[in-house]
């Protein structure tokens, strides 16, 4: 019996300049090249829940241009179901616009259509969300419909993961519909508003209290140090094996797609959260976002 995911969220162009440094503030600078390749938190977590076998849909937005499509057919290609993809008139796909350097990344978003997968837009496709065994989205489409694809989910009994990116302070309501969340260092402070990450003590028992108030399980990606969760009162940490850093970008999604992968499966936490490691570390060694997503047989090798 293969896992359903739906994967409410964003599908994006994403327009990538290979460059040794950034520039400074006035500052002109050459890159080496540029890169379109499909991209998108939404659509790389969708893909990468496909590659690791699971049924998976994308609920979300595009435009009616050239980079909806080829967006589209990536997708396609790789198993993901598109009913549920609204091709909206009249407004750009959405595009990141990513400086890639040897070591990091910095990216920035125009949202394009994802401004379009509205609550409304998500209640049309409510049959869809309601019959997936895990429902997971991020934050490049209006929360309003974040939180009417939970709202849909929680009724239908379903489990729903957030990954909370791009950071952004969280109304309460979401969190209560949140099952999983699953933060980076940086996500987790402004959530939280605790900072201070490598105090363990601390963080275990601000993630303790966070679970009690909310009834939701913390997951937090660490980037090479891998993930840490509270289990029994203790903070564990799930290490990342010591990889050569090719691409970062959707580093994070390839995590949250084999976490969904593996809670979708009833797999216990640890076992949830090494596969999701695991699948990280396999995607930045990898350039681009959705090309660097690794498949089941990929992880199962490396795990
Ligand atoms: O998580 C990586 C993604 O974030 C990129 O593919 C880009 O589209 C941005 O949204
Ligand atoms: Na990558």
């Amino acid at each position: 019996n293969k896992p359903r995911i739906a994967v409410v969220g964003s599908l994006n162009m994403d327009v990538v300049v290979s460059v040794e440094r950034l520039p400074r503030i006035g500052e002109t600078i050459t890159g080496e090249a540029v890169h379109y390749i499909p991209g998108g938190k939404g659509a790389n977590q969708a893909l990468g829940c496909s590659r690791l076998t699971a049924e998976t849909v994308m609920v979300g937005c595009i435009g009616s241009d050239p980079f909806g499509a080829t967006v589209l057919h990536g997708l396609a290609a790789s198993g993901v179901g598109l009913e549920a993809v609204g091709v909206m008139e009249e407004i750009m796909t959405g595009t990141a616009h990513i400086s890639h350097t040897p070591e990091d990344n910095c990216i920035i978003v125009v949202a394009g259509a994802n401004a379009l997968c509205s609550a409304a837009y998500v209640r049309q496709h409510e049959t869809v969300v309601a019959s997936a065994h895990v429902v997971m989205a991020q934050l490049e489409i209006p929360l309003d419909a974040v939180i009417e694809a939970f709202t849909i989910a929680k009724k239908a009994g379903r489990v729903t993961i957030l990954n909370p990116a791009p950071a952004r302070a969280l109304p309460e309501e979401l969190l209560l519909l949140t099952d999983y969340v699953t933060p980076n260092e940086t996500e987790w402070e402004l959530i939280s508003g605790v900072s201070g990450q490598s105090d363990e003590s601390l963080l275990s028992s601000t993630i303790i209290e966070w679970e009690k108030q909310y009834s939701s399980k913390v997951i937090m990606t660490r980037g090479d140090k891998g993930c840490s969760y509270v289990e029994d009162g203790q903070l564990h940490t799930c290490p990342a094996p010591r990889v050569q850093v090719v691409d970062t970008t959707g580093a994070g999604d390839a995590f949250n797609a084999a976490l969904a992968y593996g809670l979708a499966q009833h797999k216990p936490l640890a076992e949830a959260a090494a596969l999701a490691v695991t699948s990280a570390s396999l995607s930045v060694q990898r350039f681009g976002a959705q090309d660097g997503m690794p498949s089941l047989q990929e992880v199962e090798a490396a795990l």
